[in-house]
This record gives structure tokens, C-alpha cells and sequence, in this order.
């Protein structure tokens, strides 16, 4: 029985080379193999060295898997060595406190662990908002967790290297333990939500879990930084920071950064809302039979805010075009392509459902022709209209990504703090949310 299990395993390490991979790692890299715990029940005590000693003294068997996990040196023979090594990792796990974040993987999905130096912590699953807190006792290896509710739960622990351990909870399943960091996990709100990223990911994050492209991750947030943990354990973690509530980047260790845009489309009758933004560009329309009737009492009001204050500093603001029907839209558009041919009159004018115009929340002031690009009133309005809810919806130079021509004149009303995140970034309304504006016809 000896001689084969030495001959057995020696091919098998072998094959396996290196050896180091086969230390703490079984086949399957979501089980590591728990060695010194001769008997698989998780906890390492004295059982699993009086199983262990009768074999070496010829007084006992060992099935396969016993002795795969009796050889804890993982030298493809088991000898005395192993008894030692398994001396040691049982004072370990008597004296040794895990300390810092860990990341458990339980019956009940992932769960996130903060152990302190003084004996308290708290942890949180994956699915899960609320944090909480417990106190720990340990005593040999065994370890008393008392929640805030008053509940209380015992474990042994086991450790199988630095950044692993298991917790075997008395009457469940063993649980994994990796560690996650030395700093406290935290909440980090800020990710939640679904982002696009210059890098051509599509995320969903939560707080603690998400998706990349559609394959589930873990979220560790971490103050500063945020670590992301994909099914088949690759581990990315960055330095976050944050542009604004709807932008953040990460920078990668690897040195490369990623910006993430906050963008959530949903269409309700047929309109298309971005983060709750309502579009109207050249690859959003608007339905033919979507007809507010005339500019929305929203747009009225923060108008008649913005050209009193306009009037204040000597400025004279009036609308010269409003809402516009479908209909409305498609005369006029039919008109300048009449005029100046197909493609001149879609750098200029909206085809009809891709006016903003039709939405009730733009307008024209004073003059919509490059006469009004000079004026005090529109350098006024550039400067000032983020104040009142409003942004130059296609400004100067952008006409690749707004699909218009520079229009000085043209005022898309946002609301107040949406307007000023637009303003304060220096983005068009299609850079900030991260769409196009292109024909698909
Ligand atoms: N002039 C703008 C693009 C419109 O026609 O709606
Ligand atoms: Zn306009």
C-alpha cells in the first residue's frame, strides 16, 4: 500500500512539475487540498496525527485521499516530515488570528470578512448592503463569532498558506477563505449601476458583485482602491477616481487606465432615456406620434429665470423657435434638402423624430444662423445657461460626435444639476453619456 501510493504519487508529480504548483492546490483550483487534514473533515487535530502516526508505525491504512492530504509537504512520500509539518500548521492555526480582508466563498455565495486587531469585525454577502458587525473569540482553533443580533456561531480554522484558510462552521460546510487586503473593504457606492468603458467593457456593478460582459465578478471596494475578481480568478485591482456621480477611472497595476461612463438605457413608449435623460439625436429618434404640444413647463420656467438674469447684465433673450411637430420638423428638413441637397442639410437640421425640437425641451434664441455666433448674447448664453438647466447642445467642433454643425443658438434644457455635470465636464451630451449620434438609414 505504501510503496504503491509513493510510486503513484511520484509520477504523478512528475507529470504534474512543478511541484510547487501541487503544494497547496488540488486538481481543481477552487478546492485546494487541505494537507495534514488526514481524515477530510477540515479541522487539523489530534486525530488526523494518530492517524497519520499509526500509518508511519505500520499500525494503519490510508485510503488515497487520505494520504494525498497526509503528505503535507507534498514530496510524494509520506514520512515523518509530514508529522512535523503537521505539528506546525496545528500550533498555527491555535495561535494564528486571520487579520485584514478576506473574501469567503460559502454555501451562500461570496461573502466579504474584515477581522480587526482587537477581536472585532464585520462582514457582508455579496448580495447584500447591510454590514455585520461581530466580536470573535478563539481558543486552540476554534473561533466564536457573536453578531450584533446576539447570534453566535463557531468555526475551527485551517490554514492551508498566507492567503488562504479554511473555516470549517460546526453543523455546515467548510468555507474558503482568500484574502482579499490589508485595508478595511468598504461600501463604495459610487460603482453601482451599468458602465460602458473605454476599453469596450459593459459592466453591471454592485457594491460588492457585478458583471463584465456579461460574466459575474466579484467587487471588493477598498477606499481608494477597487478590485475586481473574475470567475476564473484573475484579479484586477485600481486606483479609483472619480470625474463626477456618472464617471470614474481605474487605474490598472499594469499601468493602463480604464474610464468608466455611468450608462443606462431604457426606452419607455418607444422614447429612448439615458439615465433617465431623454435622447433625441441621429441614432435615438423620438416616435412620430410623440407630440408634447409645445415647450414643457419645466423648459418655460428655467427660461424665464435665465432671461431675467440675462436682462439683469443687459442681455436680450427670446425664443425664436420652439417646439416642433414631426410634421413641422419634416417640412423643414424637406426644405433645406430641397435647398442644399441630402447630405449639406443633415449636418444642419434633424431629420423627422431626430429633433430635439420635437421633444419640447430645446429651443432657438434669438437668431439659429452663424450671425448669432458673435453676439454678447451668445457668448452670454454659452457662458451662463448651465445656471438655469440649460447647455449649447452642439458646440463648436464637435459635429462628428453631436452630428451638427456648431449651433450657438441651440438649448437643450437638462435641469439644473444634470445641465452643470454636463457644463463642468467639457463634454457634449453624447461624450458625457457615452452614445452616438449617427443614421443608421
Ligand atoms: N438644428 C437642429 C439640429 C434640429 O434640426 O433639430
Ligand atoms: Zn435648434
Amino acid at each position: 500500500m505504501k510503496s504503491l501510493y509513493i510510486a503513484a504519487a511520484a509520477a504523478m508529480t512528475a507529470a504534474l512539475l512543478p511541484a510547487a504548483a501541487l503544494q497547496t492546490r488540488a486538481a481543481d483550483a477552487d478546492t485546494p487540498l487541505l494537507r495534514a487534514d488526514v481524515n477530510g473533515d477540515y479541522i487539523i487535530n489530534s486525530q488526523d496525527m494518530v492517524l497519520l502516526s499509526k500509518y508511519l508505525l505500520g499500525a494503519g491504512e490510508l485510503s488515497d485521499e487520505q494520504a494525498a492530504r497526509a503528505d503535507f509537504d507534498g514530496d510524494g512520500v509520506i514520512d515523518t516530515f509530514d508529522l512535523i509539518g503537521m505539528r506546525r500548521i496545528y500550533v498555527r492555526n491555535a495561535t494564528v488570528a486571520p487579520q485584514g480582508t478576506w473574501i469567503g466563498s460559502g454555501s451562500d455565495g461570496t461573502r466579504f470578512f474584515w477581522f480587526d486587531e482587537n477581536s472585532e469585525g464585520t462582514f457582508v454577502r455579496s448580495t447584500e448592503e447591510s454590514v455585520t458587525p461581530f466580536s470573535l473569540s478563539k481558543w486552540g482553533d476554534g473561533i466564536d463569532f457573536t453578531l450584533s443580533s446576539g447570534e453566535e456561531l463557531s468555526a475551527s480554522i485551517a490554514w492551508l498558506d498566507d492567503e488562504h484558510f479554511y473555516l470549517k462552521w460546526r453543523g455546515s460546510e467548510p468555507e474558503l477563505f482568500t484574502f482579499g487586503s490589508s485595508v478595511r473593504f468598504d461600501r463604495g457606492p459610487y460603482l453601482k449601476g451599468e458602465y460602458v468603458s473605454d476599453a469596450g467593457g459593459s459592466y453591471k456593478l454592485s457594491t460588492y458583485s457585478g458583471s463584465c460582459g456579461g460574466e459575474d465578478i466579484t467587487v471588493l471596494p477598498m477606499g481608494t482602491q477597487a478590485r475586481f475578481i473574475f470567475s476564473d480568478g484573475t484579479v484586477k485591482t485600481g486606483d479609483f477616481s472619480r470625474m463626477d456621480k456618472n464617471h470614474f477611472t481605474l487605474k490598472w497595476q499594469d499601468g493602463t487606465t480604464e474610464n468608466f461612463t455611468r450608462r443606462e438605457i431604457t426606452t419607455v413608449d418607444g422614447i429612448t432615456y439615458v439615465n433617465g435623460i431623454l435622447i433625441a439625436n441621429k441614432t435615438y429618434p423620438l416616435p412620430s406620434t410623440y407630440a408634447p404640444g409645445g415647450l414643457t413647463a419645466e423648459f418655460n420656467t428655467a427660461f424665464a429665470k435665465m432671461q431675467a438674469a440675462a436682462k439683469a447684465d443687459g442681455m436680450n433673450l427670446t425664443i425664436c423657435s420652439g417646439y416642433r411637430s414631426y410634421s413641422y420638423q419634416s417640412q423643414l428638413y424637406n426644405s433645406y434638402v430641397a435647398r442644399d441637397g441630402k447630405a449639406k442639410a443633415d449636418t444642419y437640421s434633424a431629420r423627422p423624430g431626430h429633433s430635439e425640437h420635437q421633444s419640447g425641451l430645446a429651443a432657438d434664441i434669438n437668431y439659429a444662423g452663424d450671425w448669432f455666433n458673435s453676439t454678447p448674447e451668445a457668448k452670454w448664453l454659452a457662458a451662463n445657461c448651465y445656471k438655469y438647466g440649460f447647455i449649447i447642445r452642439y458646440p463648436y467642433g464637435k459635429d462628428d460626435i453631436t452630428g451638427y454643425k456648431y449651433e450657438s443658438w441651440h438649448v437643450r434644457y437638462l435641469g439644473d444639476e444634470t445641465a452643470k455635470l454636463v457644463y463642468d465636464s467639457g463634454l457634449t451630451l453624447e461624450e458625457y453619456l457615452c452614445i452616438d449620434s449617427k443614421y443608421s438609414y
